[in-house]
């Protein structure tokens, strides 16, 4: 949700606010806006729609601001319109505002600044907090060696109730800027006569990789030269300055149209990342070094809890499969938003896995904060090193799988399930399955990203396919056992970048219902891996074409046992170990969508309603 950044230094605000804006926007694109700290006090400028907009409606800011705070909105309360845009500006006009999150209790806070006489514009909740910043300044008096700015700001956020990630201006205190944090997520960047703040490191990647992360409950003061961290109660912080592990490069675009296309091209490499140094071969088994639980712990573990969300939620299925074939420990799956509400009874030997690629989905991060507070042990899968997830689980695995840009999930989906199987083996080796086994699971995961780019290599040919069915309806998607979720994870990619209806099931769950469906108007794509279900899948897909439904059938089996003639199109993929094929089934449908959504004139990298992370509930 909302892509916040805030700046000052040397140079001129204005530009590099619009930059870090432009690299934020993935994060939410209804309107964005500015607001730059200028001699006669705060100059705003804010339009519904991209950054674009906003960068031609400021062509004529002064270049003379050095501090600025500016802002890209996913809408949460409130319309999309000019006025709800951020940064919002408190009545006096002495505070701007821009703010990532949900004020649960603003209409009481907006009835009490009305109640002293401020006044209000917008339909949003963050206006409502920075007129009861302004209140708690007027009535603050000037304290010695206390900043009247800091003090109002902190004092006015021990009365939110729901989660804010915020960076502030005050007209009265030119060249500084506060930040805080509960929930929604926030990053400090340590330059050389700079400081930046921003919900993401990409905003500012090309400045500095000197980072620290905000934790909820702090407050952040930031001058060109320094920078002071405390908590909301106003107790001393000594931060952390870390290292970014990426450069500004990997979040370019380069050659390709789409960050979905760059993202889906790159998996031979983010998959390469994701193995290196993770294999033992005299154990035959699995390395990790970030999981904080010790292997005889490990053993008395008798049931995995996975938690995530949408994509994320498909990788955890996958596990499910894997986990369970492989180790033979029982595994359950939940929504993240579901765990977190249904207090579902645990044995006290459950390790709890949540899975989260952004390391910041406000549903995925509670569910773990639900599972420590009742004392379970917890591991995370995710992609962003230092994110919330990342700092408050008790272990974990990153997946190096350098940044994703594009909404839809592509390469850090991939890199989930691959680390899934992974755990598979390392779990199933500190169980019963035999070294020769691990061998065989080994070798065959080391095989991975050369397999996958055999598998990119057929783009083109999909290309064609995708033509074919862009201007369908609806679509289903079928596959059985650990297919089942990819079939999921194909009609999702399929859905939020081309907008078409898309329905994933298990293959044999067709004939109690969803058969109804078929017709000439409605294709299916079949996941029919080399293997005991195969004769299954062919029965299923019969029945598919005997009602004159259209049937893309992706495969791994040879023509002898899945002939040319059986689907309208068919996909061949290489056979490969059982855990590797639930990834390369994956790559066709990411092309499929990506595609068909081209074909379509759809906005692939900023789909309609969706943000790439969701820190809202
Ligand atoms: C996937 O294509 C979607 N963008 C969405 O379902 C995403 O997977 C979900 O919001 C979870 O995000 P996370 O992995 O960053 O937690």
């Amino acid at each position: 949700m909302c892509g916040i950044v805030g700046y000052v230094g040397k140079q001129a605000a204005c530009g590099i606010l619009l930059e870090g804006l432009k690299r934020l926007e993935y994060r939410g694109y209804d309107s964005a806006g500015l607001a730059i700290g200028a001699k006669d006090g705060l100059d705003v400028i804010k339009k519904v729609g991209r950054v674009e907009n906003l960068i031609r409606a400021a062509a004529g800011v002064k270049e003379t601001a050095h501090t600025g705070i500016a802002h890209t909105r996913w809408a949460t309360h409130g319309r999309v319109t000019d006025i709800n845009a951020h940064p919002h500006v408190s009545s006096d006009h002495k505070f701007a505002l821009c703010h990532n999150g949900v004020i649960e209790n603003y209409l009481a806070i907006k009835k009490f600044c009305e109640n002293h006489g401020y006044t209000f514009q917008s339909e949003t909740d963050t206006e409502a907090l920075v007129n009861l910043i302004a209140y708690h300044y007027q009535k603050e008096p000037e304290a010695a060696g206390k900043n009247r700015f800091l003090t109002a700001v902190r004092k006015a956020l021990l009365h939110v109730e729901g989660t804010y990630g915020i960076v502030a201006l005050c007209a009265d205190y030119p060249g500084e800027i506060v930040g805080a944090r509960k929930g929604s997520p926030l990053v400090v960047g340590v330059g050389n006569g700079e400081n930046m703040i921003a919900s993401d490191i990409s905003a500012f990647i090309g400045r500095t990789q000197n980072v620290i992360y905000l934790d909820d409950g702090q407050v952040v003061h930031l001058t060109a030269e320094d920078f002071d961290i405390t908590t909301i109660a106003d107790e001393a912080v000594d931060p952390v300055i870390a290292k970014v592990d990426w450069e500004i490069e990997q979040a370019e675009l380069g050659h390709f149209t789409h960050y979905m296309a760059k993202e889906i091209f790159e998996q031979p490499v983010a998959l390469e990342n994701a193995i290196r140094g993770r294999f033992s071969d005299d154990q035959s088994t699995a390395k990790f070094g970030g999981l904080n639980i010790d292997p005889l712990q490990l053993r008395h573990v008798d049931r995995l809890l996975f938690c995530a969300c949408g994509t994320a939620w498909h990788a955890c299925l996958v596990a499910e499969y894997l986990i369970e074939r492989f180790a033979r420990i029982p595994v359950e799956v939940e929504y993240a938003s579901e765990f977190r509400y249904r207090n579902a009874p645990l044995d006290k030997n459950t390790l709890v896995i949540v899975i989260s690629q952004s390391g910041e989905t406000i549903d995925t991060l509670e569910a773990l904060r639900e599972a420590k507070r009742k004392g379970f042990r917890t591991l995370a899968i995710t992609n962003v090193v230092g994110s919330t997830i990342a700092r408050e689980t008790d272990g974990g695995i990153y997946q190096h799988a350098g940044p994703e840009i594009g909404v839809a999930s592509t390469k850090a989906f991939t890199s989930q399930i691959l680390l899934t199987a992974m755990m598979a083996l390392y779990f199933g080796r500190l169980r019963d399955l035999s070294f020769t086994e691990g061998r065989e699971m080994v070798e065959a995961l080391r095989l991975v990203p050369g397999l996958t780019s055999q598998v990119l290599d057929q783009a083109d040919k999909i290309k064609v396919i995708a033509k074919k069915y862009a201007q369908f309806e609806d679509f289903l998607f079928l596959g059985r056992q650990a297919m089942f979720p990819i079939a999921l994870e194909g009609a999702l990619k399929l859905k939020e970048i081309s907008y078409i209806h898309a329905e994933g099931y298990p293959a044999a769950e067709m004939k109690h219902g969803p058969i109804a469906l078929v017709s000439p108007e409605c294709p299916s794509v079949f996941f029919a891996p080399r293997g005991e279900v195969l004769k299954k899948v062919i029965s299923n897909i019969q029945e598919i074409r005997a009602r004159k439904g259209p049937v893309i059938c992706i495969t791994s089996a040879p023509r002898d046992e899945l002939p040319e003639d059986l689907a309208n199109d068919i996909i061949r993929v290489p056979d490969a170990h059982e855990a590797v094929q639930p990834i390369l089934f994956t790559i066709p449908i990411q092309l499929l969508a990506y595609y068909i959504a081209c074909e379509r004139n759809c906005d692939v990298d900023k789909p309609r309603n969706l943000a790439k992370s969701v820190t809202v509930e």
